[in-house]
């Protein structure tokens, strides 16, 4: 079956709208109506007026278009689309640890599950992590879950001392300095540039640290020719597409293979997809009560953001 013609005209015929992010595959990326990073893509989810969200991503971005647009079904082509960080956080766990802080804010990144974030005051990106951080006061005892490589990325450059939640991306955690510095030694003119989910390690060498949208638009401004990219591969096609006469190099998990590709975006196929669209299912359920707790930070997190000028 020829996919892409199916799915373009299904997404017609049901007024969809596909939103996909950077890491998914290639064929994916360039079939959705947009293709961002968790920052854009809940901004748009809230904005959708179609008939269906078919979301090309893992499950709390989909949880995350539910919560912001109840009306319109979600559908995720493969519910096994988790994350590994949203994992790291079980609800009883994160509950006893927020009653041991009686008097912090709770500020999650949005790789959470719903009911982590009914626990939450204001959700974050980590396209505006910073800037939602320092829009409290400096005094505000703040507890930063779950991911504790941003969590510190965000302590270091603000000087604040916020209590993290031990959490990491499989992913991110798993690229290692030692093949960031051979690949930097055989490539000396290139620039580093990493995903804050990264260790501190990587961190540290990295000329530019930002979203995945930052990334590529970093890389688009940038004068420099070659880049050494810290973070997942898919992120790679946009590069290439948006900056076609640079070259990017991915770093490799370990110097065997260069295998840092999420194993949960990676459940979405244009096969899924098709299906997805056809059946109109998987689709995310959640609650009435759930989506109105879970909803308030994603909304608080969206209006600092409008009110920043971060989108
Ligand atoms: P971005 O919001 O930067 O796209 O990151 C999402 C994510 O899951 C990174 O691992
Ligand atoms: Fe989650 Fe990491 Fe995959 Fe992003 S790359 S979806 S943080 S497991």
């Amino acid at each position: 079956m020829d996919f892409k013609k199916e799915i373009l005209r299904l997404k017609k015929e049901k007024n969809a709208l596909i939103l996909a992010h950077f890491y998914q595959i290639p064929e994916i990326q360039d079939i959705a109506d947009y293709v961002g990073d968790s920052l854009g893509l809940a901004q748009k989810a809230s904005e959708a007026k179609s008939d269906m969200i078919v979301f090309a991503g893992v499950h709390f971005m989909a949880e995350t278009a539910k919560m912001l647009n109840p009306d319109i079904p979600v559908v995720l082509p493969d519910l096994n689309a988790g994350c590994s960080l949203a994992d790291s956080c079980p609800y009883d766990d994160f509950k006893k640890f927020k009653e041991q802080h009686p008097d912090h804010l709770v500020i999650s990144y949005i790789n959470t599950t719903a009911a982590i974030k009914t626990l939450t005051d204001v959700v974050c990106t980590s396209g505006n992590a910073v800037q939602i951080v320092e829009s409290f006061p400096k005094d505000q005892k703040i507890i930063f879950a779950p991911d504790k490589n941003l969590g510190g990325y965000i302590n270091n450059i603000t000087g604040r001392n916020m209590v993290l939640w031990n959490g990491t991306c499989q992913v991110h955690d798993m690229l290692k300095a030692e093949s960031l510095i051979d690949l930097q030694e055989k490539n000396p003119d290139a620039k580093i540039i990493a995903h804050p989910e990264c260790s501190a390690a990587i961190l540290e060498l990295a000329a530019y640290i930002g979203s995945t949208t930052g990334m590529i638009k970093f890389t688009q401004k940038d004068a420099s020719k070659k880049y050494i990219v810290a973070t997942e591969t898919g992120i790679l096609h946009q590069m290439k597409k948006l900056s076609p006469e640079k070259e990017f190099l991915i770093v490799p998990s370990d110097s065997t293979c260069s295998c840092n590709d999420c194993p949960y975006m990676k459940l979405n196929t244009m096969e899924k997809l098709y299906l997805a669209l056809k059946n109109g299912e998987p689709s995310i359920t959640l609650d009435a009560e759930t989506i109105e707790l879970a909803k308030k930070p994603i909304v608080h997190m969206l209006n600092i953001s409008k009110k920043l000028g971060i989108i």
